[in-house]
This record gives C-alpha cells, structure tokens and sequence, in this order.
C-alpha cells in the first residue's frame, strides 16, 4: 500500500471509530437470523445505547426526548406529564430528571417500576385503559407525549396509516386533557396523509413544528412533532 492509500485508510478507521465510539463485528451468528444478527451489531455499535447504559436510562431513544427539549424547553418543574407508550420507561425517566410533579405512563408492554412515576399495562386506544390514566392523573395535564409505534408489518403505507390512526387518536386525547398552553409530542413518520391531522395541530395549538432529533437514526423515517401554547378556548368554542 503506497502512503496516500495508507493514510487514507487510516482516516477513515479514525473517523468510525470518533463516530461510533467503538466497532464490534459479531462473527458468529449462533442462531440468529440475517435481520437480528444486524440488529444486534447495530446496537453493539450504537453511541446512543452505550451513552445510555452509562448514564441508567432505560432507553437510547430517551435521548430523543433529551435532544427535543434542548430545542424547546418544555419540560419544567412541577408539570403534569402523561408517557403513551411508555416502555422501557426512558421518556418517563427524563421527565422525572426534569422535576415533574406527576408523570402517568402506558403502553402494551409491562414496565418495571420508574421512581416518582406510575405506569399502566394497557392498550391506549382502549377505553377503560384512558379511564384509569385519567382518574390516576386526577385533572389536567401540561405536556402529553406520545412515542408509540405499532408493530411494523413491512408495508409501508400500512405501517404508516397505522402510526398516523395511532398519534390521531393521541391527539384528541391531548386536546380533551391539556391545560391552556400545553405541549404536545408525538412521533409521526414522514410519507404524506397528516393533512387532516396537522391541521388539527394548527387550530389547537400557537405553534407546530416538526424535528428529527439527532438521536433518530438517518435511515428510519421517524420525526417528532411538537405542538406548544394549546388553545384550550379555540375547543371550547
Ligand atoms: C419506541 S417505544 C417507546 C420508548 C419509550 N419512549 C422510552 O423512552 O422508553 C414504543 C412503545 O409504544 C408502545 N405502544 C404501541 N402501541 C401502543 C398502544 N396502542 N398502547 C400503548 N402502548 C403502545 C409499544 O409497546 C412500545 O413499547
């Protein structure tokens, strides 16, 4: 190998390894399928999981959250927060870090116990499951953020009007329990059709933006919408 090529090997190791933090190859597969082995080195490979098992979040995407607020500052002391889909509990975890007075999680999954806050076992779009996070939240709250994702089907448009019925469904719930000025977050993916919803977002709320927080991987079509000042007058009119 003449110099050049040399160096320029040595560049780009130098620059996986700054990205990454560490490379590990997994060479055998020891019954993994192709997709799991993939999955696997990814996550092995992954900063934000390393940062997250260093720092006791649950999850990497509590960094999501974590980067979602550097940018919008919506989680105060003593507000009031409801987690849909809530497990492992990293989104949970950061509200409590930043002093919220209740937090009330759900999701599908069970959830080992996050301190200060109370998570229910249930499916969010069933009635008697809503009834319980509202008798636990006793009022109104100030912030409701959603990161659920239904099971994927490998259909792109199917998974996409699935996580779109899903954050609807969040929506209207946010709009029937928000304080005036609360904030909604909810994770959409890109790929059309929020007309009905973003208008939605547009009547209730002074301001809506979208963000990919750098802790969602590039590839995934992943984005978070964030929704603040709810107008709770416009919905009573
Ligand atoms: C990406 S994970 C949430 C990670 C979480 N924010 C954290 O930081 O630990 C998405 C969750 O949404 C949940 N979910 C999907 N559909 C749901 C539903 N209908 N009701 C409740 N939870 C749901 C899934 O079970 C899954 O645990």
């Amino acid at each position: 190998m003449n110099k050049e090529n040399a160096n320029s090997t040595l560049r780009k190791k130098k620059k996986l390894r700054f990205d990454t933090g560490l490379t590990v190859n997994l060479k055998k597969t020891k019954g993994r399928s192709i997709s799991q082995q993939r999955w696997l080195t990814r996550q092995l490979n992954d900063p934000y999981v390393k940062a997250a098992q260093q720092q006791g979040w649950r999850s990497r995407a509590a960094f999501k959250l974590i980067e979602l607020n550097n940018k919008f500052y919506f989680l105060k002391p003593g507000i009031k927060v409801v987690d849909l889909g809530a497990a492992p509990g990293g989104w949970s975890q950061v509200a409590i870090y930043h002093k919220a007075a209740k937090v009330i999680g759900m999701d599908l999954l069970p959830v080992e116990p996050v301190k200060g806050a109370d998570i229910i076992h249930g499916d969010f779009t069933d009635s008697q499951n809503l009834n319980l996070l509202l008798n636990k939240l006793g009022g109104k709250a100030d912030l409701v953020m959603s990161d659920m994702a239904p099971n994927t089907t490998g259909h792109a448009a199917t998974d996409h009007i699935r996580i779109i019925n899903l954050t609807e469904q969040a929506l209207d719930f946010a709009i029937n329990i928000l304080n005036e000025d609360g904030v909604f977050i909810a994770k959409v993916f890109q790929g059309g059709s929020e007309k009905t919803m973003l208008d939605k977002l547009k009547q209730s709320f002074k301001i809506v933006k979208h963000a990919k927080p750098p802790a969602s991987r590039k590839e995934s079509r992943e984005l978070y919408v964030v929704a603040t000042g709810f107008k709770r007058n416009q919905k009573e009119k």
